[in-house]
């Protein structure tokens, strides 16, 4: 964290900023109780508070009642709320040095004495406060009022992770979303304008008719999903950015295979707003609050229990016998105390459930000494940034007072690109995080690859086994691990804690008794709802399970009866069959769409969110444009090459033919049974059905 230039907080905005504190936190006080607090004259108060009205950081307004004294009532503005935040940093820098001059006092440390028995500490940068972007109480109310008439934005789950960890202080030094030339710095060379190290960009997508309602300098609401307001913010800039410079230089890519490139193209808004952030209350959470913290409740934490060193460990995983092993080096290793930091806002699509994970992160807890370990949610939206996200990373552990940070082989990896291989090499992210270790103020603990040493019955790192032809080493992958819970095999004991595996089958039992969609997709007449009729009633003669069929012509019946054509109708069309597909997934039944599904990355989107639940199965039922507009059965490829129907698949619209399908089924020669058997085929050859 920069230190503010502390001769540049003069006394008039000492001034200021014990006047805006004393408003924020008494906004009803008497203009004698506001003097006297600030130790001035009324006349040198009623000097402060019109300059302070002029500026526009508070507002004055008639208060009703007898007693003249109290006439007026003071508000503190959304600018005000960030003119004040500003000026928190200085003084909190002040405050330091002043308690570091007084210890260096005490200690003789100064005087150039041989220093005296310690009877203070110096204050360590990770245990005092660091500044919130949240208003009080108080003023938290009369903002809720003022803000019910400005603009709107309905924040995305991902931007409400954002603006969570903006205002508790996880993205210190950051003041709310990034402005334009902060962007362009931290996309550049991971620094903002001022040259701060920062390495990911934070911004407030929005759709461009959002964006064309605002003028820069407008304050707007920002809620969350169900229209609380979580906080305000005031828009200093509004642009559009170029996506694919964004991908290539913090992903690495521009490669739609890489989940935040994909995101960033087909979900995130197409202009991105700047600007200060006013925090009016933090997003509601009901799920494990009391695991959660902000980075200054973990900083009290430590500060109560003396912990002048932690190490935090950041996990998107359930912890295994391994983890347990190397989290317990790394403290030796840092001489420092362990904070188990596991992410429970946003990771990769398909991992384990934060839900199931914090149970079994609860059961491994108990294998760590209290007295040593903590665990805190973290309301992180991850991008699998590797290189940069280790960065980020380390930033916001060393805001939640941490000093050191394990990183791992791979850490944050996103996967394989679209060519097969790995975006980041292994060692990428600790490369990176070393050359700027000095500045993100949380010392890197490189991560060891531990495997079991059967013979000894331990675990030890890879690297350090010095008679490794003489022994038995044991390791089971990330993968092996998702195999052998899918098909209900055996987990070793030395691989994993009983109480972690009763969780993981508890939610994922094995494929046969979970939830699946088969997805069929392909041209109007391909065959798609006869073999997925089929289908259908092949998986109800065996029983089991439910099953549901959504086609593509029974759903524009019903639940997209208002729906066209137009590329936004077929994805809503489309996304909305997901949703159900992925709710009847949740729940354990097989859901059967067939729709055309033209598009590529709207399947995916669909993918991403049934894989999180059960398999999802993509089937390309392959027949030719040719061929279906041969059979023609429904008379709307003659009506299509006549121009009476517009937009007609294949005709006059595209379609992205399946790259990676599950199975891709030919329907010329081939009658319907069989087309459906190879489906079954491919289900048993899955695990889905028992044979
Ligand atoms: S999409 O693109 O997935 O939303 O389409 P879908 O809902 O599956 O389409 C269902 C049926 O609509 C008929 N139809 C058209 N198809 C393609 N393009 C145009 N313009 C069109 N207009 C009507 C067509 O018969 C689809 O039926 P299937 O079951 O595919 O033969």
């Amino acid at each position: 964290m920069p230190t503010p230039d502390i001769k540049l907080y003069t006394d008039e905005e000492d001034l200021r900023f014990r006047l805006l504190r004393q408003l924020d936190a008494a906004p009803g006080a008497s203009q004698r109780v506001t003097a006297s607090a600030l130790g001035v004259s009324l006349g040198r108060l009623n000097a402060l508070l019109r300059a302070t009205a002029d500026a526009g950081l508070i507002t004055v307004s008639d208060r009703p009642g007898p007693d003249k004294r109290q006439r007026f009532a003071y508000t503190i503005t959304t600018r005000g709320a960030s003119e004040k935040l500003r000026l928190t940093d200085q003084f909190l820098a002040r405050k330091r040095a002043e308690y570091d001059a007084l210890h260096a006092e005490l200690t003789g440390t100064a005087s150039g004495n041989s220093p005296l028995k310690h009877r203070t500490h110096p204050m360590q940068n990770n245990l005092a406060p660091i500044p919130e972007l949240y208003v009080s109480y108080e003023s938290a109310q009369k903002l809720k009022v003022e803000a019910a008439d400005l603009i709107s934005w309905d924040l995305t789950p991902r931007q409400i992770c954002d603006l969570e960890l903006l205002m508790n202080g996880g993205f210190n030094p950051l003041k709310g979303f990034l402005s334009e030339a902060d962007y362009e710095g931290v996309v550049e060379n991971m620094r903002l304008a001022d040259g701060t190290l920062w390495s990911m960009p934070i911004n407030l997508d929005v759709s461009e008719d959002f964006a064309a309602s605002l003028e820069v300098g407008q304050d707007i609401a920002l809620r969350d999903q169900e229209g609380v307001i979580l906080a305000t913010m005031t828009v200093t800039d509004n642009w559009v950015p170029n996506k694919a410079r964004e991908a290539e230089k913090v992903f690495g890519a521009d490669d739609d295979a890489h989940p935040a490139v994909n995101y960033l193209h087909n979900t995130a808004g197409k202009v991105y707003l700047g600007g200060p952030v006013t925090g009016i209350q933090q997003p509601v959470h009901y799920d494990f609050r009391a695991r959660r913290d902000t980075p200054n409740e973990l900083r009290a934490y430590f500060r109560k229990l003396s912990w002048r060193k932690v190490v935090a460990f950041q996990t998107r995983n359930p912890l295994h016998r391994a983890h347990q092993e190397l989290t317990f080096r790394a403290a030796k290793e840092a001489q420092a105390n362990l904070l188990i930091h596991p992410i429970v806002g946003m990771t990769k699509p398909g991992d384990v459930d934060h839900f199931t994970r914090v149970r079994c992160y609860e059961a491994v807890l108990d294998k760590y000494p209290a007295s040593t370990t903590t665990m805190s949610l973290l309301n992180l939206a991850m991008r699998m940034a590797g290189p940069r996200e280790a960065v980020w990373h380390g930033l916001i552990r060393a805001n939640h007072g941490c000093t050191h940070f394990i990183v791992g082989r791979d850490h944050a990896g996103p996967g394989k690109n679209s060519a097969g291989e790995d975006f980041y090499g292994p060692y990428d992210a600790q490369d990176l995080y070393r050359e700027n270790q000095s500045e993100i103020g949380c010392e890197m603990v490189d991560f060891k690859h531990m495997v079991y040493v059967q013979e000894r019955a331990q675990y030890e790192p890879n690297d350090e086994i010095a008679d490794r032809d003489n022994v038995t080493i044991l390791n089971i992958s990330g993968t092996e691990l998702r195999r052998r819970l899918a098909e209900g095999l055996e987990i070793p004991e030395w691989f994993s804690f009983p109480e972690v595996v009763k969780e993981l089958r508890r939610t994922k039992p094995p494929r046969s008794q979970q939830g699946f969609t088969v997805f069929f997709t392909g041209f109007s007449g391909s065959g798609k709802s006869t073999i997925a009729n089929a289908l259908m009633v092949k998986l109800m003669e065996m029983g089991g399970r439910p099953v549901t069929l959504l086609d593509g012509d029974l759903v524009r019946k019903n639940l997209s009866s208002e729906l066209g054509f137009s590329k936004e109708h077929r994805d809503l069309n489309i996304r909305r069959i997901g949703y159900v597909a992925s709710e009847i997934t949740k729940n354990g039944g097989i859901a059967i769409c067939a729709p055309i599904a033209p598009y590529a990355t709207t399947r995916r989107a669909v993918r991403e969110d049934i894989e999180s639940f059960g398999a999802f199965v993509e089937v390309h039922v392959a027949t030719s444009i040719e061929e279906c507009e041969r059979r023609d059965r429904k008379g709307l490829y003659k009506l299509a090459r006549e121009g009476k129907i517009k937009e007609f698949t294949g005709i006059s619209d595209p379609y992205d033919v399946p790259v990676n399908p599950e199975l891709s089924v030919e329907t010329e020669n081939v009658d319907v049974d069989n087309c459906a058997h190879q489906v079954l085929l491919k289900l048993e050859s899955m695990g889905l059905i028992t044979a």
